[in-house]
């Protein structure tokens, strides 16, 4: 594969606001990419070079931990999303750029699919499993604790970590649209029209979030804490778009979405009773409010009309669409897991001040 270069040259909307800002490196990997992307004579093959370095260190599941790693796939990612801040969009569909991805995501998949193993099979049909896997647990949880005992600091912790999804929330999922038809088809757009606040910005579930953001004193602005999410934070963003990027993995970025409307609402009543006990009022708990009632509707829709209807359309994609579940919920339980680790030990979650 030949290498190719990428001018310099102002692309159009390069400098439009809502894109990613170029973080700080956190390796030889994201450095070369960073390099590459900020206009340096860094040479594309070195990167390519360097990102199949890095993924065949990795066996099992340790890629899911390793910083260089999960910021190389962000950034990657990102060329296909929202963009870099300054970056030419050209380099979207640079092949070295291309190619190193492809060694990342290789390492990526099968980690996930080794964290994952073993937890999504079970008997029954698609919909009765996905029930099953994502029935609500009786035992503590973050949420029950956001509920009742968190500060302030630790909601904005934890709020820091999922703003780089919920800022652009749900625009990956949405990628399936293309790749359906007839009734999946439909159950999704109708699902996507609610996250989308039905047309209205201000209905937007981003622009809910945003608005919790702002009441908890914290920047809006998309990918503002990139530098301060750690790798568990960025590979739980990653695991999705590998979902949403790979025409061959639609079963598993649907399963995704059916986990994470089926474990919406009784965690969002959870947070934002937490929100309303320090004081908040309801500009701040509406993101979590409008969860509560939506996704109510959105989770019999997503698993009964999308997925079960889907799994209907072609049998064989049942197996894809639990991977995809599991692997949500693997991640969800990662990142509560190094959350409320790092509390217990009176530590933060973040990486250093995200100021
Ligand atoms: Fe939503
Ligand atoms: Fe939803």
């Amino acid at each position: 594969m030949s290498s190719t270069r990428i001018d310099r040259k102002p692309s159009r909307a390069v400098t439009t606001g809502t894109r990613m800002p170029i973080p700080s490196a956190r390796g030889p990997v994201s450095e070369q990419l960073i390099a590459l992307l900020s206009g340096s004579d860094a040479n594309p093959a070195a990167f390519t070079a360097a990102a199949r370095g890095s993924a065949d260190e990795h066996d099992d599941t340790s890629i899911v931990f390793d910083d260089d790693a999960q910021l190389s796939l962000t950034l990657l990612y990102e060329l296909h999303l929202q963009g870099l801040a300054g970056v030419p969009d050209e380099w979207e569909w640079n092949l070295d750029l291309l190619a190193g991805r492809a060694a990342l995501e290789s390492s990526f998949e099968a980690a996930v699919r080794t964290l994952v193993a073993g937890q999504h099979v079970q008997a029954g049909d698609v919909i009765s499993q996905l029930w099953a896997m994502t029935a609500p647990s009786t035992g503590p949880s973050m949420s029950k604790f956001m509920a009742t005992d968190a500060s302030t600091e630790q909601f904005q912790e934890v709020l820091i970590h999922r703003s780089l999804n919920q800022l652009r929330e749900s625009d990956v999922h949405t990628l399936g649209i293309p790749r359906l038809s007839g009734a999946p088809k439909a159950a999704l757009v109708e699902v996507q029209a609610d996250e989308y606040g039905g047309g209205r910005l201000e209905r937007m579930h981003s622009t809910l979030f945003a608005n919790t953001m702002r009441e908890l004193g914290l920047s809006d602005r998309y990918a503002h804490y990139l530098n301060v999410v750690p790798a568990v934070t960025l590979a739980s963003l990653n695991v999705l778009s590998l979902f949403g990027f790979h025409r061959r993995l639609l079963g598993a970025l649907i399963g995704h979405l059916c986990a994470v409307e089926t474990t919406s609402s009784l965690p969002s009543k959870n947070y934002s009773a937490g929100l309303r006990r320090l004081g908040f009022g309801s500009r701040a708990t509406l993101f979590y409010d409008e969860h509560v009632e939506a996704d109510s509707v959105h989770e019999q829709i997503a698993v009964r009309d999308l997925a079960g209807k889907l799994a209907e359309q072609d049998p064989t994609i049942s197996s894809d669409i639990l991977f995809g579940a599991a692997a949500c919920l693997a991640f969800d339980d990662l990142l509560a897991e190094h959350i409320t680790g790092c509390w217990d030990r009176d530590e933060t979650s973040l990486r250093g001040s995200p100021r």
